[in-house]
């Protein structure tokens, strides 16, 4: 049973819910198949002459040895057989994972970092970069590009229900193809060991219709300003304790060494993945962060219960 949930998860290579991942799912199964038969054969081979060693006549000899010669031919023929399967299943499935690759695609960055990810879409109208961190919105059927590099160390990307992993290297550019066949909520991982905090570098990741996905990237592109007042005793507290690092568009805070916040209400967790995105969540990070991500960048942020509270409810309106 414990098995069997695996199948249905929302971070599962055994779930696909995308064209890579459909093509990788196939070529999972053939090699499980081919591979099991191959595991069979040889303990099937093994157990046969263990029998037969026990039960050994030396009149027999000359006949036994054209049996075992017949034996050895089959065992030869059937590893031929697979080998040749798999070779022609992981052609296939290698031509699956690039057959997007001459066409028009979203194009989308994603820079990680210790311990988070910075994405950049490329808005269709403008062709200015929109960037907002930790969530990626894919629209469904439509094939996004993903460009990913790093800031630091070498991270790895990997999406397991829409596609395979790829690596994410400081000054190379890898391209990675991701062409959603489902609607739903996905999660995306680091899966490179890059420091202490590696297993709470994770992302969320959401497939939506097209026109969900364009009204998505509408909010995204438009500053802080035009949705939630960027005034109060909570917007001057940003100013002077986080802008030096974190950027909200449409405010004077404009830092870029950690995730960029203008719409932080909207996304589904924080710390990459880490909490989800409540006002309290948001208090205790902000309070607290070294106890929760040990080693992180955001240092603790000493503030008045008051001027703590006014803080998390000015971020929790920012969506
Ligand atoms: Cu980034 Cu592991």
């Amino acid at each position: 049973m414990l098995i069997l949930s695996a199948c249905t998860g929302v971070q599962s290579p055994l779930a696909p819910a995308g064209d890579q991942a459909s093509a990788l799912h196939m070529l999972l199964i053939v090699m499980t198949v081919v591979c099991g038969l191959v595991y069979l054969l040889v303990m099937g081979g093994l157990v046969w002459a263990l029998m037969r060693a026990r039960s050994r006549r030396r009149k027999d000899e000359g006949r036994a040895e054209k049996r075992v010669d017949r034996a050895l031919h089959v065992a030869a023929g059937v590893i031929v057989v697979g080998l040749t399967i798999l070779i022609t299943a992981s052609f296939f499935a290698d031509r699956a994972l690039f057959a997007t690759r001459g066409q028009d695609a979203m194009a989308v960055r994603v820079t990680g970092h210790q311990w988070w990810w910075r994405i950049e879409y490329r808005d269709p109208a403008s062709g200015r970069w929109i960037e907002t961190a930790n969530e990626l919105h894919l629209p469904l059927g439509r094939t996004t590009r993903v460009e990913l590099t790093s800031g630091d160390v070498i991270h790895s990307f990997w999406v397991p229900n829409v596609s395979g992993k790829i690596d994410m290297i400081p000054g190379r550019r890898n391209l990675l193809d991701l062409t959603p066949r489902r609607t739903g909520w996905f999660r995306g991982a680091c899966t490179e060991f890059c420091g202490a905090q590696h297993a709470h570098m994770a992302f969320d990741v959401k497939v939506e219709a097209p026109a969900d996905f364009d009204l998505w990237l509408k909010t995204q592109a438009a500053p802080a300003a035009s949705g939630a007042p960027v005034t109060g005793r909570g917007a001057q507290l940003f100013a002077t304790k986080c802008a030096a690092c974190h950027r909200i568009r449409g405010t004077s805070a404009t830092g870029r060494a950690g995730p960029d916040l203008t719409h932080i209400a909207a996304r589904r967790s924080i710390a990459a993945g880490t909490l989800p995105m409540t006002r309290g969540a948001l208090q205790g990070w902000i309070a607290q962060p070294q106890a929760l991500k040990p080693g992180t960048s955001m240092p603790a942020v000493p503030l008045l219960p008051a001027d703590a509270d006014a803080l998390a409810a000015y971020l929790a309106r920012l969506r």
